[in-house]
């Protein structure tokens, strides 16, 4: 079966849509481990509320920075727990080297705009700011770049007049949570994991 390993700073809504697909029965696969870089981030508090492994990634106090050490402490955590596609939720730091090749082309992300459009922080703002009818949501192979990895599947969100950041992050969420599941059952098949 395939085992997932997930990496978020936040709320964990796309872990949880995972979790939820996976017992639909959409989803034929295991979350072995959570990690996050937040100790006090709720996707930690969710997982263990649902009995998943999770664990903090201690980035000795850098803001942004996921120091190389650690990013190989990570690739050994999630060997060891016998991860075979590592899913990026909502992690806010870029992954380099040493976990990329841990983990070649096994790495996915899901990113609130269709890429290469609005990468970075709060893609629904930069949307918003831009003026643009549609923005979407993509997930994609994870690369040493921000964003910009190989698309595997992406799906379109209307713009609406009265949007605020609020509401098209809203709306954007409900079709992440319904794309991320069917991306990885579909990566996964392809890759025969
Ligand atoms: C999502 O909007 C995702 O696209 C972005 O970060 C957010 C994470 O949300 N990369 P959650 O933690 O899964 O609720």
């Amino acid at each position: 079966m395939l085992t997932l390993g997930i990496l978020g700073s936040g709320s964990g809504s796309n872990m949880q849509a995972i979790v939820d697909a996976v017992g639909a029965g959409k989803l034929d696969a295991r979350i072995a481990v959570v990690l996050s870089d937040q100790a006090d981030a709720r996707i930690l508090d969710r997982a263990r509320g649902m009995g998943i492994a999770a664990g903090v990634i201690d980035c000795e106090g850098y803001q942004s920075r996921f120091p190389e050490e650690r990013q190989k402490e990570v690739a050994e955590r999630l060997r060891e727990a016998g991860v075979d596609l590592v899913c990026l939720a909502g992690f806010m730091r870029m992954v380099k080297e040493p976990l990329l090749e841990a983990f070649p082309g096994l790495i996915l992300n899901i990113h609130p705009s269709l890429l290469p459009a609005f990468p970075g922080m709060r893609a629904w703002e930069q949307a918003l700011a831009a003026g643009v009818a549609e923005t979407g949501v993509t997930v994609h192979v994870v690369d040493a770049g921000m964003d910009t990895g190989p698309i595997l599947k992406q799906e379109v969100v209307p713009v609406y007049g009265d949007d605020t950041a609020d509401t098209l992050h809203a709306r954007l969420q409900v079709v992440e949570h319904e794309l991320y599941p069917e991306a990885i059952r579909e990566y996964a098949a392809v890759l025969d994991l």
